[in-house]
This record gives structure tokens, sequence and C-alpha cells, in this order.
């Protein structure tokens, strides 16, 4: 079996962060998002990957996530020709990598905890066309929804339904076969002018043996600030005690509880508070301060006189401000300082980038 992963797209919900950085390779505790999705993956015994990205970004993707050599794996590149035209185009894109077998589609933007084996198992041992993973969420229209005949099997699956038929979103784990391209061939443009992935599957649905599995463990796709901060945390939750480990020398004084990693050359003061889970990168400077719960620092960072928790903060930032930072995403190489240094002293000094949020 091969697997492709969709790692193109323009992510606009977060902006100003994917101005300068795809995605896809935004770090949650401290490694690009699509390093879980490799590993995943790979646990499942996957090992000839496709990933398909944006035009001009292959040397920035490579860069980032190797040759596959790290997970015992074949990652080969290609760049998605004819525009952003929906998923089912970007498996379209890949036919001729994909040779006519059997594979795992998975959308680098989801994040899922737990293994993924009992689903390639099913697929195969079943004999499947197709296999989908569903997931109960709170808001089905934002997502593709299958509607079900009353004795639960599928009935089809609609794209962003405004009156969503039932609670679960089909997830972007997807197992297809080589009729996917007979599928796509009937497929047209959807009002969004993209070829939708839920119109394969009803293809599959109405035309071939389809399996549906739910998931039930933590699911979801991170297209927004909250769900990017909340999958930095779940990621730390579900990583091994033997993941955390302290690489530098801490003075005595310093507290570090629970499960923290630090990297190389970083220097933390006696006066810090370190609550894991935490990672924090190399060569970073933290002095007396606060770091708690949730919280991913990158490398280069420097913190001072302040409270970060729940957030991620990207290389090369530096924060210092005795305002407690929450729930935040601090982008490469921002600063975050207080006022009392610039005329006149009330007022709030911006520099912000275009498509910011500030809360303040
Ligand atoms: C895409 C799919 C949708 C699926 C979702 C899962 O939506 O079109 O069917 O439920 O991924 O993440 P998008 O992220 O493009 O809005």
């Amino acid at each position: 079996m091969k697997a492709l992963i969709a790692a193109g797209g323009r992510a606009t919900r977060l902006r100003p962060i994917t101005w300068t950085i795809n995605k896809h390779l935004i770090p949650l505790a401290n490694k690009p998002m699509l390093w879980y999705v490799l590993k995943k993956i790979t646990d499942a015994g996957i090992r000839d990957i496709i990933i398909n990205v944006n035009t001009g970004e292959i040397p920035e993707m490579s860069r980032a996530l190797g040759d596959g050599s790290e997970f015992g794996a074949r990652v080969t590149y290609i760049e998605q020709r004819g525009g952003a035209k929906g998923l089912a185009h970007v498996v379209a894109n890949a036919q001729e990598q994909l040779q006519g077998e059997r594979f795992l589609f998975f959308l680098g933007d989801n994040i899922i905890l737990g293994s993924i084996s009992r689903f390639v198992d099913r697929f195969q041992q079943e004999n499947l066309d197709c296999m989908i993973a569903l997931s109960r969420v709170k808001d089905p229209q934002r997502f593709g929804v299958p509607e079900f005949h009353p004795d639960g099997s599928l009935k089809h699956t609609i794209e962003k339904p405004q009156h969503p038929p039932s609670s679960f979103a089909v997830t972007g784990i997807y197992l297809f076969n080589e009729k996917f391209f007979e599928a796509f061939k009937t497929v047209q443009p959807s009002a969004r002018g993209e070829y939708e992935i839920t119109d394969v599957i009803t293809w599959y649905i109405q035309n071939a043996k389809i399996g549906h599995e739910e998931i039930t463990g933590w699911w979801k796709d991170t297209g927004t600030p909250d769900a990017l901060i909340e999958g930095n945390a779940l990621i730390m939750d579900d990583m091994g005690r033997e993941e955390f480990c302290v690489h530098c020398d801490v003075p005595m004084e310093t507290q570090i509880q629970g499960m923290v990693t630090i990297g190389k050359g970083s220097r933390v003061g006696p006066d810090c508070l370190i609550r894991g889970p935490v990672v924090i990168g190399e060569d970073c400077e933290i002095t007396n301060s606060y770091i708690g719960p949730y919280t991913a620092i990158g490398n280069r960072v420097k913190i001072r006189n302040a409270e970060v928790e729940h957030s991620i903060v990207f290389a090369g930032a530096t924060i210092d401000t005795t305002r407690r930072i929450v729930n935040s995403l601090i982008g490469q190489d921002a600063t975050l300082v207080d006022s009392q240094r610039t005329h006149p002293k009330t007022g709030h000094h911006l520099i912000i980038g275009d498509n910011s949020f500030v809360e303040l």
C-alpha cells in the first residue's frame, strides 16, 4: 500500500502565521505537524509515502521533513498542478505516483491520537474498495457529513451541509483502491469550484464496497488557531514519559515540575518555574518567568519576567512582559514587550502584520 498526504492549500484562517510557513510545517510540541502524520502512517506499516504540496514548496517541505529515512520510509514530494481544485483533485494529481495501488489518503492537518492500524487492517482484510473514518463533532456543518440509512449503512456524504443529516464528520483519513480514478471522472466541481472528496465517497457508497469506522479517540483538523493550540496540548499528552528530557544544566533552584523537555544550549534561570507538560527548544534564555502547562517554545526564544501558558511560541521570538500570555500563537522572531520603555507611557505601541489577531 501507498499513502498520499495532502499538504497544500493557503490556510487563510491561520494567517498571519501562514504567510511565511506552510500550515503543515507549523510546529506542534516543536516538531512540524506533518512529522506526526508520517509517524502515524509508518506505524501502520505503510512505507511508500507521497506528499502533495503547493507549487514551489518542495524545497521547504523536504528540508523540514527529509526523505523519510528517519521513519524507515520513502517520501516523495509532488507539486499540485492546475491550482487548488479540491481534495479529490489532489488525489487525481497523484495518479501516476499511486500506480494503481490501494492507498491511504491523509489530510496533513488532521491530528489523531492513537493508531490508525485498525482502519488499514480492516480495509485490507475485508478487501474493501473504500473505507472512511468518522468522528462525532459539535459543528458538523464545517465538515463532510455522512447520512445513514435506518439500518446504519451509509446513504451518501455531503460537503459542509447547512442542515447536517448526522452529527458525524468525515475525517481526513481515507482508504481507497484504484476505482478512485473511475469515480473521479464522474465528479463535477461543486458550488465552491472544488472537486469534493465527499462526492467520490458517495460514488463508492453507490457503486462499490465501502466500510466506515468511528474514531472514538481524539481527532481534530487544525484549521484554526484555537484548534492548533489544542492540538499542541494533546500531542504533549500523547507523548511518552521517555520523550521528555532536560538536555542542559539547570540551576538547583529552578523549579521544574512534571514532564518537561529543555533543549541543548538553553539557559533557564534560578528564578523560573516550569510546569509541564512543556517543551522548550535549543539555545533559549528564560529568566524570572513561569512557563505553564501545554506550552511549546521553539529554538532561540527569549522569555523574561513573563508568564506563558497553553501557547505555541515559534523560534526566535522574544517575550518580555508582565502580562500573562495564554492560548496564544507567537510567530517566528516576534517581539512582545511591556510598554514602559516607550513614551508616552499610556497607549499600546503595536506593529501587527496583516491578518493578525490581538486581544489586549
Ligand atoms: C476537508 C474535507 C471535509 C472533511 C475535512 C476533515 O474539509 O473537504 O469533507 O470533513 O477536510 O478535516 P476542509 O478542511 O477542506 O474544510
